[in-house]
This record gives structure tokens, C-alpha cells and sequence, in this order.
């Protein structure tokens, strides 16, 4: 497996390799089992599998979550080296920002970025999608992969496809869930063991409010999910949503359709989780 901190390194790699089909997965490193199926997606349906490793600065809108968000790279590179990926690109802020940090690009998220994580993360989105599209433009992968336990990041990186004309194909992945329904994450990491134990209730609220979904006005479940969530000491809502999962538009009848899907942030001991559920 090919390490590379450079963007030189990759081109010359690249370009040794120009006849093959490149599946990219781009991350943030703390790696699981999340990460690892994407990358094993990528593998089974590519000539050669590329990950990036980059703690984004620039998507993070508090300086302590970013301080904080755990790096474990040796690690990282032994899982990547098992999972059967081909190039890993650990590249400096200054490589990836040569220009600075302020250079957002300029792409309307319209709706999208006004809700869920876009109106409780301000400027988030701008720093994923200015990331991903510089990332794009180094790696020029012929598909990319994305997880749905980020999904509303997921929408967002379709609208930059879409906007910029990329003719990479977005693949999105299932989450991957650990053995007691928790969504793999790199964040569980920075939990207690107790707050751990405590975090169960993220998939568990989501279960259960699919169940109540049918017989609950949405804003008597809404008040269901606060009460609950709340009453567990150090654990506190961000938000909790039912939503149409294609445009992220508020579901308000009690039919359950294919593209309804349940959303949750959480805190936990200052920790924030977020997952989701699609009503299977
Ligand atoms: P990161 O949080 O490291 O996640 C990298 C990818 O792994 C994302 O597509 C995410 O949705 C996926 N992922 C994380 N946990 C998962 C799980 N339990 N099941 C399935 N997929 C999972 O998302 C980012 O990094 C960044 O925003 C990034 C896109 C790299 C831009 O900086």
C-alpha cells in the first residue's frame, strides 16, 4: 500500500496507473468498521482504492471539536493495509490549503443546508463540500463513496457532483452498526465507558419512534423523543426529525412511505452523535 503526504506523490502514482479504474473513499481517519466497509465496496468494484485521511479543518464551527477529534494514523494505515486499499493520502492542511482557508467555494445548498446539521453545524456543509471538491480534483476518481450514516451529507456532496459536473459516481453505503445498534463512529471513541453504555439510547429512540411514528402526532412524538432522551442525566437533543429523505422536506402524515426517514443528534457528556433510520 502506497502512502503519500503530497499531492505530487499521487500524481505521479496516478499516472502510472492511468488504465485502471480508481474507487475513492475520503475520511477523516479514526477508522472502524464504518470506514472499512466503504472501502471494501470500493475494492470489490474498482481496479485500485484510494483513501484520504484529512482532519478537515474547515468543517469543523467549533475549534475544541476539531482540537479533540481523535487521530490514531498508525492505526489507521494497519486496517486500511488488511482491508486491501492501494494508495492512502495523509496530506498536510497547507497541501490541501495552499491558498488559505477562506476559499470557499461558491455552491447554493439552498434547503439542504438550512436544516438538521446545516442550521445546528453553521458552515459545516460549506467546509465538507470545499474539502471534498478539492479532493475530487487531486484524486479524479471514477466513483466515490459515502456513508448514510452521514447522510445528510450525502445530499450535499450529490448537489456538488450535480453543480460541478463531476462525472464521478456517488456510491452511498449502508451504516454499519455495532453489536448493541450504536453506529459505528470515530467519535465514539472520545466517549466514558459509562457514557458509551448511555449512547445505546441514540439507536433505540430511532427504533422505537418508527413504532410511534404510526400513532403519534408528529409533534407529540417530537415531545416522546425529548422527554426520553433527556431524562437520561448528561445526555441531551440536538434535534430530532422525520423527514422525506430525498429532499429533507418535514414528513407530517402518519403513512410511513419508502423514502421517510428518521433523524437524531444527541450529546452525550459534550460528545454529539447523530444517526438515522429508514422505517425498513
Ligand atoms: P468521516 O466522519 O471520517 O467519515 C468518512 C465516511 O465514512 C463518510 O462517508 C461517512 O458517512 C462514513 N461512515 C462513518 N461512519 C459510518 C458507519 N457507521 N457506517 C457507514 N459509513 C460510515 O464524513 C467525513 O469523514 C468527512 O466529512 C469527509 C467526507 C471525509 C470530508 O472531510
Amino acid at each position: 500500500m502506497e502512502v503519500f503526504t503530497l499531492k505530487s506523490q499521487y500524481n505521479d502514482w496516478r499516472s502510472k496507473t492511468a488504465d485502471k479504474t480508481i474507487g475513492f473513499v475520503p475520511t477523516m481517519g479514526a477508522l472502524h468498521n464504518g470506514h472499512i466497509q466503504l472501502v471494501k465496496a470500493s475494492c470489490l468494484n474498482n481496479d485500485l482504492t484510494v483513501v484520504s485521511i484529512f482532519v478537515n479543518p474547515t468543517q469543523f464551527n467549533q475549534q475544541g471539536d476539531l482540537t479533540n477529534y481523535p487521530r490514531t494514523l498508525e492505526k489507521d494505515l494497519l486496517l486500511l493495509e488488511d482491508s486491501g486499499c492501494d494508495a492512502v493520502i495523509v496530506p498536510s492542511v497547507e497541501e490541501i490549503y495552499p491558498s488559505g482557508l477562506e476559499n470557499f467555494i461558491n455552491i447554493d445548498l439552498g434547503y439542504l443546508d438550512t436544516v438538521m446539521e446545516g442550521a445546528h453545524r453553521p458552515g459545516h456543509f460549506k467546509g465538507v463540500i470545499m474539502v471534498v471538491d478539492l479532493l475530487f480534483k487531486l484524486v479524479k476518481p471514477h466513483k466515490a463513496y459515502f456513508g448514510e450514516k452521514d447522510y445528510q451529507q450525502l445530499l450535499v456532496i450529490k448537489k456538488l457532483k450535480e453543480t460541478q459536473n463531476y462525472s464521478i459516481q456517488i456510491v452511498s453505503c449502508p451504516i454499519f452498526r455495532e453489536k448493541d445498534g450504536l453506529a459505528y463512529s470515530s467519535r465514539n471513541l472520545l466517549l466514558s465507558k459509562e457514557n458509551r453504555a448511555k449512547a445505546k439510547i441514540v439507536p433505540n429512540v430511532l427504533l422505537h419512534s418508527i413504532e410511534m411514528f404510526k400513532k403519534l402526532t408528529i409533534e407529540d412524538l417530537k415531545k416522546w423523543v425529548e422527554v426520553t432522551v433527556n431524562s437520561v442525566s448528561g445526555v441531551s437533543l440536538d434535534y430530532f426529525e422525520v423527514v422525506n429523505q430525498n429532499n429533507l422536506k418535514p414528513i407530517s402524515s402518519h403513512l410511513i412511505g419508502e423514502e421517510t426517514r428518521f433523524f437524531i443528534a444527541v450529546k452525550i457528556g459534550g460528545i454529539r452523535l447523530i444517526d438515522n433510520m429508514i422505517a425498513e
